[in-house]
């Protein structure tokens, strides 16, 4: 059967990178019938929602969807729609990968982590936000799980197996939030007793800040709660030369979400410049998903040859191709196989 796989262009930058992903993946011959639909500003314009019905609909009843960056309008009562998805669909493990590229303006030349940050429950489960009626002191519950960290963790350590990955380092805050990072150290170590092929690594969260800067090739997996992910993930894609390049997947139970970390440009948008790596790169992340290995190694390889033989790098990366150019320097890539 022709695996159905949900399109959501977005806004700004989103259309011209996700069309020229389509085109990679009809270029890698990708058995895939695409539904198409939208959220976002430019779905709020047509529907009156942020997120439609239809757009959920079409992602629960297909499983996977390849999403643009979206903008959130500005203003009361929009909240992100990023967190809505998640919300919605019970994503509960954002996978970030962070891979160096030669011909980039990384600082490392050999970094390969797999941040997994758990994505539905701490200080961002939204419960308990309270400001006196002074407005002198406020307050935020958070939330840890045994559940939600066993899933976060075990998904974690799964992946290690899956990739033929060594290590996995949970990071916490344990000595001073004893009973929430506690719990998920705790759960993390239960988890991992499972696992005895992969090693388990611990670490406080401001030395793993520290390692990460001054050592980042050391590290393999890395699994946390939602706040300290939120922020290693952004200094993991620091660490390989920026937004640009890197992926990121929002996966739940059944379904997945895959998509660039960055958003919706507006400064570039309709300019033909974007760099589409970041958004390939979470293609070839539900490659993977969708057990066509040998594809998303190809996109992946692919990719790399063209920015690291730099003639057709695109403006955010040094060069001066256009979206079109880079593109096509990558087609020509995967058909030269
Ligand atoms: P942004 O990531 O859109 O842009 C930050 C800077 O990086 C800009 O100078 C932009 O031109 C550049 N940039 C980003 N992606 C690029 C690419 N592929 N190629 C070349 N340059 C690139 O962040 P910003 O400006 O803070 O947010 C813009 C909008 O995107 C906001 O409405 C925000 O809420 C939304 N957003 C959406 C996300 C999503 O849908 N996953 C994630 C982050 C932000
Ligand atoms: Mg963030």
């Amino acid at each position: 059967m022709t695996q159905k796989i949900v399109v959501i262009p977005g806004d700004g930058i989103g259309p011209s990178i996700v069309e020229a992903t389509l085109k990679v993946l009809e270029g890698l011959g990708c058995p895939f019938d695409y539904v198409s639909t939208n959220v976002g500003a430019d779905a709020l314009e047509k529907y009156g929602q942020l997120i439609p019905d239809e757009a959920i609909e079409a992602i629960e009843t297909h499983k996977v969807a390849l999403k643009g960056p979206v903008t959130t309008p500005i203003g009361e009562g929009f909240t992100s729609v990023n967190v809505g998805l998640r919300k919605k669909f019970d994503l509960y493990a954002n996978v970030r990968p962070v891979v160096s590229f030669q011909g980039t303006r990384s600082r490392y030349e050999n970094v390969d982590i797999i941040v997994i940050r758990e994505n539905t429950e701490g200080i961002y489960s939204g419960k308990g936000q309270v400001m006196n009626d002074e407005g002198t002191r406020a307050e935020t519950v958070s939330v840890i799980t045994k559940e939600g960290a066993e899933r976060v963790t075990r998904y974690a350590y799964e992946l290690a197996r899956q990739r033929g990955r060594r290590k996995v380092t949970v990071v916490h805050k344990a000595n001073i939030l004893k009973a929430t990072s506690g719990l998920f150290l705790k759960t993390a170590h239960e988890v991992g007793a499972n696992y005895p092929d992969i090693e388990t690594e611990e670490m406080i969260i401001d030395n793993c800040c520290m390692q990460l800067v001054m050592n980042p090739e050391r590290f393999d997996i890395v699994v946390t709660s939602n706040l300290f992910g939120d922020i290693l993930s952004d200094l993991c894609a620091g660490l390989v030369g920026g937004l640009g390049l890197a992926p990121s997947a929002n996966v739940g139970k059944e379904l997945a979400i895959f998509e660039a970390v960055h958003g919706s440009a507006p400064d570039i948008a309709g300019k033909n410049i974007a760099n589409p790596t970041a958004i390939m790169l979470a293609a070839a992340m539900m490659l993977d998903h969708l057990k066509m290995e040998d594809r998303a190694a190809l996109l992946r390889r692919s990719l790399r040859t063209v920015i690291e033989e730099g003639a057709h790098k695109t403006v955010d990366l040094g060069g001066t191709a256009s979206t079109d150019e880079f593109t096509a320097a990558v087609l020509d890539q995967i058909r030269a196989v």
